[in-house]
């Protein structure tokens, strides 16, 4: 074949991540978190460090279990009502996402979408963060991928020039629930802030139901929630030099109707004291050490939260049997 006349295929690049900001996130102090929780009273333990390697992965168990009714659910809804979501966020937007993880969820929406410009993933996790952001970019040629390494509990900027019409932010997994009521009404501040006049947000909320149902999602029968609060100890006892004997700590998440919420608890079985270093922590029986809240909202409810933070419901979605909520609001 003569060089130049060729009959070859143009190779097109591969589609790319159009900008990667690391904003560099705290490093976490893991010890003085642990230390300054175990010394309050009641204790306390935060939430975030459930999340290692293996956390991750019993997290993803969770949300396979047959009494976990959250994730599916909200799936589900996603899946049957992407077409409406489109119909009412309208084309040409750009999507922002606080948490994305593996950046899965956000796929059928951007199916659905007419013509989405842009989407911004924002994760803490800056290695996880660039390869999923990387593998959307590839999937999704069409579309201007970004990638913002921040934590989205804290304040930040979002980088200029990205295009969109209007920035419509996905906050899906009943995550803001995790948030105290107060810190939920602050987040959502933050979010219109971000998102501006006639900016969107479309976001998941766990409603209020039967408690034995909801007191079920967080106590399964098969021990993997009780499995993925201890492994709060277990990180404790390899990373921090702690320790904890598992089998004298117990899992337990009952649902607090005054405050609408399921708290979760490791309860000592009996009286102990557990070494960390050179401190010693005393556990009397039946002592708990609390690591999450699971807030769940009536839609009234929601919506109210929402309106106070300067959004306007403008559609919300919701499965036959009530589990689960998918508000959208705007900006006006
Ligand atoms: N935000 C979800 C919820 O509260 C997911 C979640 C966070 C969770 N931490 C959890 C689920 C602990 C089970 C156990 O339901």
């Amino acid at each position: 074949m003569v060089p130049g006349t060729s009959n070859c295929i143009p190779v097109m690049p591969e589609p790319k991540l159009a900008s990667f900001s690391d904003l560099s996130p705290a490093e976490d102090d893991f010890l003085g978190d642990v230390i300054a929780g175990l010394s309050a009273s009641p204790k306390s333990l935060p939430c975030k460090y459930f999340y290692d390697a293996h956390g991750s992965k019993l997290f993803d168990q969770i949300c396979e279990l047959p009494e976990y009714y959250p994730t599916r659910t909200e799936t589900a809804l996603m899946r049957e009502k992407a077409g409406e979501m489109a119909a009412v966020i309208g084309p040409g937007v750009q999507v922002l996402e606080y948490g994305c993880g593996s950046i899965e969820k956000v796929r059928v929406l951007l199916d659905a979408l007419e013509e989405p410009a842009s989407y911004i993933a924002v994760d803490i996790s800056r290695e996880h963060l660039r390869a999923a952001a990387e593998n959307l970019a590839h999937d999704y040629p069409a579309l201007q991928v970004h990638a913002l390494c921040t934590d989205f509990s804290q304040d930040f900027d979002i980088p200029e020039g990205i295009p969109g019409e209007r920035r419509v932010a996905f906050f899906p997994g009943s995550t803001i629930g995790n948030f105290e009521t107060q810190a939920a009404a602050a987040f959502l501040k933050r979010i219109a802030a971000h998102v501006g006049k006639g900016g969107g947000l479309l976001i998941g909320a766990d409603r209020k139901k039967d408690e034995a149902v909801l007191y079920d999602a967080y106590n399964d029968s098969a021990g993997v929630t009780a499995d993925f609060n201890l492994n709060l100890l277990t990180r404790i006892n390899n990373e921090l030099g702690g320790d904890f004997d598992l089998s004298a700590f117990t899992h337990d998440a009952p649902y607090n109707v005054e405050d609408g919420r399921i708290e979760m608890f490791l309860i000592s079985s009996r009286d102990q004291v557990v070494k960390l270093g050179n401190r010693m922590f005393e556990f009397a029986a039946g002592e708990r050490i609390h690591t999450e809240n699971s807030h769940k909202y009536e839609i009234e409810e929601f919506q109210d939260l929402a309106r106070n933070a300067g959004f306007a419901p403008k559609q919300v979605w919701s499965d036959a049997a009530a589990l689960f909520s998918v508000h959208y609001f705007e900006v006006e």
